[in-house]
């Protein structure tokens, strides 16, 4: 089976236990969304699974490979993709060599071949796809915020990840941007490609999740289709924080 699947991970920076033994699964051809209120634990989860942070115990198997003990380059090797909350671009350089290093799966190989060619069809999609396309020449440090936030998914996408984890992509973007990143998103989708997205906004979560994880403080606390995550008690107690629709 090809899916993505986290098993009972705990994880403590010093004395805080930031995350209680979460257990998740993401499938191809699926948007998996994982919410939750600040501090839940969210991008800890994600550093996680793509190999950037070490659980305390627990598991991480992407399509039968066992990841807990690879590294975050065999992990990109194995088809899983990942952006940041915090934009990792590199000002000084254009929108299109940013892209291109996607194209290097290992950090290595990136470094050595360095930046250069950015005429893969590939690159040139994902401009094209992320309305990227008239900007490809300028420095990444001259975009937009909105443009910007572009540059990672267009880098992520041109390795062809088989599962690619977003965390907040959308934030600060926005309500016709959002829209218009919730389609894209869901053109990714294929019988060997999934998505797990990390977002805030609850309107883009309901519009383009197959299935939603929710964390709080460390635990998950619900999990389910949209309708049945916007009916849950104990989501909109610990998430909206109000017990009313928000
Ligand atoms: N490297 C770190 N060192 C210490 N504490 C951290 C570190 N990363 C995250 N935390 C703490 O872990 C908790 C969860 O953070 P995070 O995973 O970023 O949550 P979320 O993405 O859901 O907002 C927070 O209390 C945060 O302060
Ligand atoms: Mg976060």
């Amino acid at each position: 089976m090809s899916h993505l699947e986290v098993v009972d991970i705990r994880k403590r920076f010093g004395g805080l236990e930031v995350l209680h033994g979460v257990s998740m699964r993401a499938e191809m051809g699926r948007v998996t969304a994982l919410i939750g209120p600040n501090g839940a634990g969210k991008s800890t989860l994600a550093n996680i699974i793509s190999g950037y942070v070490r659980a305390d115990s627990g598991r991480v198997v992407f399509a039968g490979h066992d990841l807990t003990r690879k590294r975050v380059h065999q992990r990109a090797a194995l088809g899983l993709g990942r952006t940041f909350q915090n934009l990792e671009l590199f000002h000084g350089m254009s929108v299109a060599e940013n892209v291109t290093l996607g194209r290097y799966r290992s950090a290595r190989l990136r470094w050595f071949t360095g930046p250069g060619r950015h005429d893969a069809p590939a690159v040139t999609e994902a401009l094209r796809t992320l309305t990227l396309a008239d900007q490809r020449d300028q420095d990444v440090g001259s975009l937009s915020f909105g443009r910007a936030k572009m540059v990672e998914p267009a880098r992520v996408v041109v390795a062809e990840p088989s599962m690619i984890v977003m965390d907040e992509p959308a934030a600060g973007l926005t309500s016709a941007r959002k829209a218009a990143f919730g389609h894209w998103i869901r053109g990714l989708l294929s019988p060997t490609t999934g998505v797990v997205l990390i977002e805030h906004d609850m309107q883009l979560i309901m519009s383009v999740s197959d299935y939603i994880y929710v964390l709080d403080h460390g635990v998950l606390i619900a999990d389910g289709t949209p309708d049945e995550v916007r009916r849950n008690d104990k989501v909109r107690e610990a998430y909206l924080g109000t017990g009313e629709e928000a």
